[in-house]
């Protein structure tokens, strides 16, 4: 009998350090890992090249037939390819984030990216993070984390990766941005944000990376998931 595969999942709000903190736990616990924001990033660059209409469903539904995604771990982190192209910088750019709820918004393109998270998952031990990781696309997660902190401090932690990248932008610009992205993902009817049944709820305001870590690491012990 093959072994059972376990499925960890973190899902929050953005710049709630879901990303760092399922990376560092999926590296610890030697499972893969799973950024499912990249790939809804990924499809939105795809999509604004093609310089089509937002608005329009039908050719952006038309256009993902020719998306085609691959995610590869490397030592620097996970990289993101479209059609043999790397986007793992430009997919980050607010252009793109501020663009993503276009098509996060419509269940028509969720049906076309959720199979290709599922089949990344497939058959292996994952840590798995997004905003409907555990209320749709593995709804039998082993352990459902739900990671949350002040929005003061998600967009100080925002501008740090901005500031890094050399990308200038002011705190309080990028405060009303996640602000508005928060609202858009809590409020749209196609697997809205929110916290899945039975999530382990950990507010991350007042914590380190390390700290958040050890907390889920004991958890998933605790469960005797590893
Ligand atoms: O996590 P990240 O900030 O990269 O996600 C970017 C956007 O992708 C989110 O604001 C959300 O609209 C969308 N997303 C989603 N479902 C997921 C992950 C991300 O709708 N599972």
């Amino acid at each position: 009998m093959k072994p059972r595969r376990i499925v960890l999942t973190i899902d929050g709000p953005g710049g709630a350090g879901k990303s760092t903190v399922a990376r560092r736990l999926a590296e610890r616990l030697g499972f893969a890992f799973l950024d499912s924001g990249a790939v809804y990033r990924a499809a939105t660059w795809f999509v604004a090249r093609l310089g089509l209409d937002w608005e329009d469903e039908a050719p952006i539904l038309a256009a993902l037939d020719d998306f085609h995604l691959r995610l590869e771990e490397s030592r620097s982190g996970m990289k993101v390819f479209v059609n043999s192209i790397d986007v793992t910088v430009p997919i980050r750019l607010r252009e793109v984030s501020n663009h993503v709820f276009h098509l996060a918004r419509r269940p028509g393109v969720r049906e076309k990216l959720v199979p290709l998270q599922r089949s990344f998952a497939e058959g292996r031990n994952i840590v798995a993070e997004g905003r409907d990781m555990g209320s749709v696309v593995f709804p039998d997660a082993d352990l459902k984390v739900y990671l949350d902190a002040s929005l003061e401090e998600r967009a100080r932690r925002r501008k740090k990766e901005h500031d890094a990248r050399g990308e200038e932008v002011s705190l309080e610009v990028l405060q009303a941005e996640i602000q508005r992205r928060d609202h858009r993902d809590m409020m749209r009817t196609a697997s809205p944000l929110s916290k899945p049944e039975g999530a382990f709820v950990l507010d991350a305001t007042l914590l380190q990376v390390d700290q958040v870590l050890e907390i889920l690491v004991q958890e998933a012990k605790r469960r005797k998931l590893v």
